[in-house]
């Protein structure tokens, strides 16, 4: 059986990468950080299902580590590593840009220079991201337009992002980055804006909230469903040359309308719940991010198959789900009431 090594295994892509390598038949192996509580609740269902097939395996590490990094591509010579882990929480990398930036570029170079000196033949997806762009102007982007970060985590994929290149173009390694574009999904983390508003919206059905509290309304993205861009990602390593991709839908939207539509699906008007602080404004925003996957629609064949309207219903609706289930522990006293907004950024 074939084997991929998947760094950020924990996370929303992680889960969805996962997912379509298992259905394809690969042997999946991913990273996880040693933590106070356990972190592998978007994949334990995987766990428990390939346990006596062996196709699903976790190992620990962390992409400052380069000794147990180095242990593991070594020990698995998998065929290909996608270099899925990061501080990805643009607001956070404001507060801990540290460790952001370590991890966003020493843990990347480490991953390179491991492939370098175990195995070149090992191929490399490293991901990238529209926030690389800046999004000053109100103009579509492609793989050819200049990258101007406004954060700390942007600054550093943009690095990853370089070295990618470089060990791609020095050592004749297959090293190829995905340009994503913002995805989501019902598995998405709690604190991005989309999946605040879709759990806000789940628990003001259900009675457990009264207001949502955002920041800037008018930010907008090129919102995409995270299952169809692990399918992007999949794509770009199975390409005959390494390159540069975007994936993106080719649609933005406001955060506002965003929230209109998340809230018409329960019937509601959004101005009546949604108020706006300034805790949730970020030193340098980032106001307009448009993507242009021509070059993935035709030389991968790769489309965004789910709609905006389609994807806010998805992640309503597992929300909704969620919050039925919270007000039923309530009700019955098996879980103590969390304070209104769950969500701290
Ligand atoms: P996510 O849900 O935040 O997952 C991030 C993963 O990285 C988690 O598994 C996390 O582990 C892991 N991680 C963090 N620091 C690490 C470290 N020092 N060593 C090893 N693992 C570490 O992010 P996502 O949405 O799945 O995104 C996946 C990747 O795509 C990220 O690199 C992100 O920056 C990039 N990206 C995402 C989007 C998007 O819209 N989702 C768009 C463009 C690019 P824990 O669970 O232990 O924290
Ligand atoms: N998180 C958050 N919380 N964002 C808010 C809020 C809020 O309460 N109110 C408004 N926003 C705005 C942000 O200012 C930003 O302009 C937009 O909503 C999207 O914010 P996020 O969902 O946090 O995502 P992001 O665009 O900053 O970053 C995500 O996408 C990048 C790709 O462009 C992350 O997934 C990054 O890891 C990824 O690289």
């Amino acid at each position: 059986m074939k084997k991929i090594l998947i760094t950020g295994i924990t996370g929303q892509d992680g889960y969805y990468l996962s997912k379509l390598l298992l259905d394809k038949g690969y042997e999946v192996h991913g990273t996880v950080r040693r933590s106070s509580s356990i972190n592998t609740e978007r994949i334990d269902g995987f766990l428990s299902e390939y346990k006596s097939s062996g196709q699903f395996n976790l190992h620990y590490s962390d992409l400052l580590d380069s000794s147990s990094l180095n242990n593991l591509i070594s020990t698995l010579e998998p065929e290909k590593i996608f270099n899925l882990a990061a501080q990805s929480h643009v607001a956070v990398s404001f507060k801990i840009p540290e460790f952001t930036i370590k991890v966003g570029t020493i843990g990347t170079l480490n991953i390179l220079e491991a492939i370098k000196n175990i195995n070149k033949d090992i191929k490399f997806y490293q991901a990238s991201s529209s926030e690389m762009y800046g999004g000053k102007f109100e103009e579509k982007l492609n793989e050819d337009s200049r990258f101007d970060p406004k954060s700390p985590y942007a600054a550093a994929k943009v690095f990853s992002h370089d070295i990618t290149k470089v060990y791609r173009e020095s050592y004749g390694m297959f090293c190829s980055s995905g340009i994503l574009f913002n995805h989501e999904s019902p598995y998405r983390g709690e604190t991005f804006v989309t999946r605040k508003i879709s759990r806000a919206v789940g628990r003001i059905h259900m009675g457990l909230q009264s207001k949502l509290t955002l920041g800037n309304l008018n930010a907008k993205r090129d919102w995409g469903f995270a299952g169809d861009y692990v399918d992007g990602m999949y794509k770009i390593l199975d390409y005959s040359e390494p390159d540069d991709w975007v994936i993106a839908t080719g649609s933005a939207h406001s955060v506002e309308n965003f929230a209109k539509k998340a809230f018409n699906l329960i019937d509601k008007n959004y101005e009546d719940y949604v108020e706006t602080s300034e805790r949730y404004i970020r030193p340098n925003e980032v106001n307009y991010l448009l993507g242009d996957p021509s070059k993935a629609n035709k030389l991968l064949d790769w489309k965004s198959s789910t709609s905006f309207d389609d994807l806010i219903k998805l992640m309503v609706e597992s929300d909704i789900q969620i919050a039925t289930k919270e007000k039923m522990l309530l009700d019955n006293g098996l879980i103590k009431p969390t304070w209104e907004n769950p969500v701290v950024n």
